[in-house]
Formats: C-alpha cells, sequence, structure tokens
C-alpha cells in the first residue's frame, strides 16, 4: 500500500507526509514541482529514509502522472499541490490557472484511468482525498453563521476562483465517473514550516528582523486560524472515514482579527525574545488595503466533528506559542527560505530530472 502525494514539499504537505511517516509504515510517493514554495529541507528529518520516495515534477505532465501512478499503484491519491498565495494570484493570476485548474484536471484524468483499470477491490477502496480553501466560499457579514459544506461558493480571488474551479471538477469526476473522492474545506493554517510571505510567518520573521509589521486596511478582517498538524489529523480522519463524494469543512473554530493576531505575536516575542530596541508593537504600521479583500472567514466544523470524531489538539494560544518557538528555534530555515539557498540547492541536485 502506497500514498502519493502531490505538493507535498510545500507548508501543510510537508508537514502531513512527516506525521503521515511519524506513525505509519505506508510509504509516501510525494510529487512536488518545488516552486518558490516547495522546500526540501522541509523534509530533512526523512533523509535516508526510504519510506519517502520524492519526485520533481509538475501536476501538469501527464506521462509523469501515468507513469507514476503505474509504477507505485498507489490506494490513494491526496492533493495538495496548488499556488496558495492570495496577493501573488492578484499580482498574476495565470500561475494559478495552470496549477489549480489544469493541474487538477490533469492530475484527475490521470488517476481516472490508473483507477478505471484497478481490480474491483481496489476500485471500491480506492481515494482522491482533494485539499481545499474555506476561500471558496466568499465573504461573510460580521454576525452571519459559519460556512457550513452547502454554503455557495462566492470565490472573490483569483486564488479562490481557481480552487473553486478544482473543487467542482473533481466533484463532477465523482458524479460522472464515479471516482470516490473526498475533499476538505480548510480555514488558514499556521505552524512549522511556513513560507514567510503568509501573516504568520511574516510578522514573526519580519518582527525579529526589526521590520516593519505591515497590517493590510484597518486589520479588522477575520479569519479562523487551525494549527497545521490539526489540519493533517482531519486529513487523515476524512482519508479513513470520510463518506466518498462529501466534502468536510475543517476549521479550529478560532476566529481572529488581523490585528489581534499580529499583537499576540508581539506579546510573545516581547516574552521569549525581547528586543533592546523597545516592544515589537513599535513595528506595526499599516499599509495600503488588499483588492477585493475577504472581510471575514469561519468555519463550521460539525459535520467533521459529528461524522468523524475529528477534534482539534491545539487551542489558538497553545499552536501559536508553539509556532513563535518554532520560528525561534529554527533561524537557519528561515534563512535559506529568504535567500534563496535552497532553490540553487535543488538546481544543483536535480538539473538531469
Ligand atoms: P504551499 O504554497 O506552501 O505549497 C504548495 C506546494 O505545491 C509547493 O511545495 C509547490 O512546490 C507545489 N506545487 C505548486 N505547483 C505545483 C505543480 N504545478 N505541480 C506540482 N507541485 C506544485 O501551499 P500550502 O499552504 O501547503 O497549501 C497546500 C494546499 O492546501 C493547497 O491546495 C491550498 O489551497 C490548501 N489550503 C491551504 C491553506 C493554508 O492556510 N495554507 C488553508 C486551506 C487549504
Ligand atoms: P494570508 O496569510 O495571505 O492568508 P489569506 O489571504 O489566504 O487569508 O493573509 C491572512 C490575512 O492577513 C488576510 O486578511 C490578509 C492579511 N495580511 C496582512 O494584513 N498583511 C500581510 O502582510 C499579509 C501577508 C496578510
Amino acid at each position: 500500500m502506497t500514498l502519493l502525494v502531490t505538493g507535498g514539499a510545500g507548508f501543510i504537505g510537508s508537514n502531513f507526509v512527516l506525521d503521515w511517516l511519524a506513525s505509519s509504515d505506508e510509504p509516501v510517493v510525494n510529487l512536488d514541482a518545488l516552486t518558490y514554495a516547495g522546500n526540501l529541507h522541509n523534509l530533512d528529518a526523512l533523509q535516508g529514509d526510504d519510506r519517502h520516495i520524492f519526485v520533481k515534477g509538475d501536476i501538469t505532465d501527464r506521462g509523469l502522472l501515468d507513469r507514476l501512478l503505474q509504477q507505485h499503484r498507489p490506494r490513494a491519491v491526496l492533493h495538495f499541490a496548488a499556488e496558495s498565495h492570495v496577493d501573488r494570484s492578484i499580482h498574476g493570476p495565470g500561475a494559478f490557472i495552470k496549477t489549480n485548474v489544469e493541474g487538477s484536471f490533469t492530475l484527475l484524468e490521470a488517476v481516472r484511468g490508473f483507477w478505471t483499470e484497478r481490480p474491483a477491490d481496489d476500485k471500491a477502496a480506492f481515494r482522491f482525498l482533494h485539499v481545499s480553501t474555506d476561500e471558496v466560499y466568499g465573504s461573510l457579514q460580521p454576525t452571519a453563521p459559519a460556512f457550513t459544506e452547502t454554503h455557495p461558493y462566492e470565490p472573490n480571488s483569483p486564488y479562490s476562483a481557481s480552487k473553486a474551479a478544482s473543487d467542482h471538477l473533481v466533484r463532477a469526476w465523482h458524479h460522472t465517473y464515479g471516482l470516490p473522492v473526498l475533499t476538505t474545506n480548510c480555514s488558514n493554517n499556521y505552524g512549522p514550516f511556513h513560507f514567510p510571505e503568509k501573516l504568520i510567518p511574516l510578522m514573526i520573521v519580519n518582527a525579529l528582523a526589526g521590520k516593519a509589521l505591515p497590517i493590510y486596511g484597518d486589520g479588522q478582517q477575520v479569519r479562523d486560524w487551525l494549527y497545521v498538524r490539526d489540519h493533517c489529523s482531519a486529513i487523515r480522519a476524512v482519508l479513513a472515514g470520510g463518506r466518498t463524494g462529501e466534502t468536510y469543512n475543517v476549521g479550529g473554530w478560532n476566529e481572529k482579527a488581523n490585528v489581534e493576531i499580529v499583537h499576540t505575536i508581539c506579546a510573545l516575542l516581547n516574552q521569549l525574545r525581547p528586543s533592546d530596541a523597545g516592544p515589537y508593537e513599535r513595528l506595526i504600521t499599516h499599509v495600503k488595503d488588499r483588492p477585493g479583500h475577504d472581510r471575514r472567514y469561519a468555519i463550521d466544523a460539525r459535520k467533521i466533528e459529528s461524522e468523524l470524531g475529528w477534534r482539534p489538539a491545539e487551542t489558538f494560544d497553545t499552536g501559536i506559542r508553539k509556532t513563535v518557538q518554532w520560528y525561534l528555534d529554527n533561524p537557519q530555515w528561515v534563512e535559506q527560505v529568504q535567500s534563496g539557498a535552497y532553490r540553487e540547492w535543488v538546481t544543483q541536485q536535480y538539473t538531469t530530472a
């Protein structure tokens, strides 16, 4: 038995692979294009571990997908690979359409071809798990109920629109072809290996470097935050027990305004790494708002809780403390990511791939 994971060198995918192999001997084939967001150093702990088979490649490459599926015959495909940053999607939506829409389509087609030829028992047991976001549901009014799985899709950014498109493709491949799919729509993750272009790692890294902490607009935008390893445990629960064709919302019941998040990070850093220049709050700067900025996301996670018994292990207080501590303990990771040294290493390592 083997899993095929796409995007397993990114933030959530690498946490998933590490967690998976910490509790299971089932091998993982990890297909990742190593874009700027993919970092093999996230997987350093698996060096020399033959349960982890890394393949540098693109999910738009049908030939490669066919070969990998035939060679490894996975019992499940877990699809994390995506362009994931809203701000980048505003500046350059093309890559989001290419990977999130065309890549997901190519992967679905390759998997359908492989799955169709499987013996009946393997076919029934097979799963395609699509990792998606709560951003497909659009923006909530301040007092509106949280997103349930039946909330209409109203994506507002090129990123969320491309993820919504991929969710629709996954749904259609189930209804039309019978592919046994599962979709998870999760809220904002945070934790180790988070690329410092997203709010939480950016604020930690900038604060430590004495740089400005840029809050978009009034900073009253609300997100639900989930510690990444809780997302990973939710994905394991859905893979093991989710009903095919169903979607599961995953969230931490942690709605926070951005300003509150930034103040919490500053307070933790004041405690854990006080600065001679004074409290980190001095670095907070309000900057121009993001165009089309969604005001509020909130997840109603009752379905996954009641059907699959999943619960987050971390509160926001415990998760954010662990996260800040992780960045304090791993300055070399931050340095590699920022200097691009890991990308040079990859070019060297994979020039013939
Ligand atoms: P990430 O940007 O950190 O990682 C994405 C990974 O996909 C990278 O390793 C990258 O190299 C790889 N990749 C990109 N394009 C590829 C391609 N064409 N072929 C193969 N690999 C490719 O993203 P993340 O935050 O880890 O998110 C993973 C998934 O979870 C995404 O599908 C995202 O939409 C979803 N999600 C993220 C969050 C969040 O808060 N980060 C929340 C909910 C859902
Ligand atoms: P982000 O981490 O980019 O996630 P998403 O846009 O997918 O929710 O941003 C989280 C929130 O933080 C979002 O409301 C935008 C805001 N934000 C800032 O205020 N400043 C920043 O520098 C960044 C990156 C985000």
